[in-house]
């Protein structure tokens, strides 16, 4: 795929300049702690480029989805996640827009970082509000949006700023397009995608994509008992969408009319309870009072075996509850076979993501996105309305 929009270097000099940042910090938090700061990380080449080049940055982002102003929604400790990552001194304001606002940026020194608080305390962020994006690019003289995560929303501040700023996609942007891309526009094959989660409603838009483009299609997570119920297989009392039984048959006859080969599960780890205590068991066959909580090591094998020899491979969604060990094995060797493949290796965000850190195989693959819904609608669509508001403006 072609970016086609405006990158950093198209803006010009930005030394003395002030660059309205569109980031994604949505950060997983316990508490106040965050728990995952990968998205901040992924900022930081965007940041520090802009920062060497001696303009004064105007950072801003989205945490959670908060009704109102509550406090734990806060990004006061996103930003000092990020002044300890820039090891740079980083200036947060509470408001987000306003005269006020405005004029605190005006008095900051050239070269300052500076943070304002969460855009969804205003409820006009979501509502797209182009009063709101307005207020929002007084804020600088240029748009840098480098928010992948949030590149599918049609927020103010990702389709309604371009309206008013020259803009650009930042690099995090730019490097997830590309790596994205590459699987949708000219992926290498033996093309393989590896789905997993709870919900075949969640994949719809996705399977019918990858059925156009993809040689394999692996189904494992609590989705693959829908699949293997849609054909008939006893599966206990593991978790299937009755309504979504005659689609599941529609796309398993529509992936063999197009050719592609679909792999699910053939063995199973297995428990009475969806419960972290509960004892797990393996079986190829499910009992009635059993439920499927993870694919079983033959079935991690198979797939093993076909994924070694697909040259581009795409992973999005555990194939289990890998948060609970018992039950984490199959994740966890879907994403050995990815690090082991050779091939051209994209996770898709969102727990797959999260499941490829934990495992500490994260940088043993080409691209792991920091957009899990933003990645997956890349894939269906082909595009996003952050890009097309950034292309529109160009
Ligand atoms: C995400 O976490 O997927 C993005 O930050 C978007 O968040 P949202 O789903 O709350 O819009």
């Amino acid at each position: 795929m072609r970016l086609d929009v405006p990158v950093i270097s198209d803006l010009g000099d930005l030394a003395g300049k002030t660059v309205v940042l569109r980031v994604d910090f949505n950060v997983p938090l316990k508490g106040a702690e965050i728990s995952d700061d990968t998205r901040i990380r992924g900022a930081l080449p965007t940041i520090k480029r802009l920062h060497e080049g001696g303009a004064k940055l105007v950072i801003m982002s989205h945490l959670g989805r908060p009704k109102g102003r509550t406090p734990e929604a806060s990004l006061l400790p996103v930003a000092e996640r990020l002044a300890t990552l820039l090891e740079t001194e980083v200036v947060f304001n509470h408001d987000t827009v306003g005269d006020e606002v405005v004029a605190w940026v005006k008095e900051q020194a050239p070269n300052a970082v500076l943070m304002v608080e969460n855009l969804r305390y205003d409820p006009r962020e979501q509502g797209s509000d182009a009063e709101f994006a307005r207020q929002l690019s007084e804020l600088g003289d240029v748009f840098v949006n480098d928010a992948f995560g949030c590149m599918h929303r049609p927020d103010a501040s990702i389709a309604g700023i371009p309206n008013h700023l020259p803009s650009a996609a930042g690099l995090l942007v730019q490097a997830e397009v590309e790596a994205l891309g590459t699987l949708i526009t000219r992926p290498e094959r033996p093309f393989g995608a590896i789905l997993g989660g709870a919900k075949v409603s969640d994949k719809i838009g996705v399977i019918e994509a990858l059925a156009k483009k993809v040689d394999h299609l692996f189904i494992g997570g609590a989705m693959a008992y829908t699949f293997l119920a849609a054909q008939g297989v006893a599966v206990g009392k593991s978790r299937v969408e009755a309504d979504k039984l005659d689609l599941a048959r529609k796309l398993i006859a529509d992936l063999a009319e197009k050719g592609v080969a679909l792999h699910l599960p053939v063995d199973h780890v297995v428990a009475s309870e969806f419960a972290e205590t509960s004892a797990p068991s393996l079986v190829t066959e499910i009992p009635a009072d059993k439920m499927g909580l993870d694919i079983g090591p033959a079935t991690v094998r198979a797939w093993s075996e076909t994924m070694s020899k697909c040259k581009t491979l795409f992973w999005n969604g555990p194939a289990g509850v890998f948060e609970w060990d018992a039950f984490a094995g199959g994740t966890r060797g879907i994403a050995e076979a990815l690090a082991a493949s050779g091939a051209f290796t994209v996770v898709g965000g969102g727990d797959s993501a999260a499941a490829i850190a934990k495992f500490g195989l994260a940088d043993k693959v080409n691209h792991v996105s920091t957009g899990g819904g933003a990645s997956l609608e890349l894939m269906e669509q082909g595009d996003l309305v952050g890009l097309q508001a950034l292309r529109k403006k160009s």
